[in-house]
């Protein structure tokens, strides 16, 4: 049996946690620091057993002997935004949080692959590394499946066809400077350029890089957690059962688009070892710019957090 630990049983956690069981791939743990949420969540998930038909089960605890032989871990925990905040103005706080929580996995769940969702997310992927040690392919970050989730329905509501025909790809980090690439989107391989006006692909990713602040200022309490749980969903899947499907993810780059030590939103092969590959695509000189900026602002964010942990 496959194990699954989820830190952080707020919404997104627990919400992922149900889907997993609803997959019928793993036992799950989710754990929380405040007592009794993560046990309630998951007792009452279990009591949902019988009827959803689960194969596996769910527990929740406050300690992290817990996660112990867990083939991956999920960090979920962390502050969400409020209205009006941006991922980044989470960053001393969330990098707190998920630093102690990355010791524990080291402690308890030394050859987990890791799952980050915790924004800002592409600085707390580095984080994690860190903390851990772990290699580059066991850390992984959840933002590219949940961006291009977005713009495919975006698409898909604008051009009045069904959501599976429609693939998209985002790249970059997961903040406004994203990267949807219009060229790499495509109806059923038909690039949506030739489907759309510039002026509407425009506005669908404007909505695509405005998608979970639009959720956060309707909420106005915590932020979205149906996609991005199901986006973890998509991630778990392919590595517990290597399926090596191709996703966008944030991933450790080391020369790969001529970008250095830096977490990044770029498609991968997702396996059993986690990041299996990066793929890299010819970009153009508009798009590998748009990608550079991105990278760059993760980059001075991590400098932001190294200083802090130096102070
Ligand atoms: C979002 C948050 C979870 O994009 O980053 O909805």
């Amino acid at each position: 049996m496959k194990k699954v630990s989820i830190i952080g049983a707020g919404h997104v956690g627990a919400t992922a946690g149900l889907y997993l069981l609803e997959k019928r791939i793993a036992n799950v743990v989710l754990v929380d620091i405040v007592e009794g949420l993560p046990q309630g969540k998951a007792m009452d998930l279990s009591h949902a057993a019988p009827l959803r038909k689960y194969l596996h089960t769910i527990t929740g605890a406050n300690d992290y002997e817990a996660i112990a032989d867990s083939d991956l871990v999920v960090i979920t925990a962390g502050l969400p935004r409020r209205p009006g905040m941006s991922r980044s103005d989470l960053l001393a706080t969330n990098a707190k949080i998920v630093g102690s929580v990355a010791e524990q996995v080291k402690t308890y769940a030394p050859d987990a692959v890791v799952i980050v969702v915790t924004n800002p997310l592409d600085v707390m992927c580095h984080v994690v590394k860190e903390v851990t040690g772990f290699p580059k392919n066991r850390v992984m970050g959840m933002a590219g499946v949940l961006d291009s989730t977005r713009f495919r329905l975006f698409i898909a509501q604008e051009l009045g066809v069904h959501l599976s025909d429609v693939v998209a790809l985002v790249l970059g980090g997961h903040g406004d400077d994203m990267v949807p690439l219009p060229r790499y989107t495509s109806v059923s391989g038909i690039p949506i350029t030739e489907l759309l006006s510039q002026e509407t692909i425009d506005r669908l990713v404007a909505r695509t890089r405005k998608g979970g602040g639009e959720i956060v200022g309707l909420l106005k309490e915590g932020s979205a957690f149906y996609a991005p749980a199901s986006s973890i969903t998509e991630m778990m899947e392919a590595i517990l059962l290597n399926i090596r499907r191709n996703l966008p993810v944030s991933a450790y780059l080391e020369g790969e688009y001529d970008l250095k030590d830096v977490y990044v939103g770029v498609p991968a092969v997702l396996g059993q070892n986690g990041v299996e590959k990066v793929i890299e695509l010819a970009l153009t000189y508009d798009e590998k710019s748009a990608l550079h900026a991105s990278a760059n602002s993760v980059a001075k964010s991590v400098a932001q957090w190294e200083e802090m942990k130096g102070a």
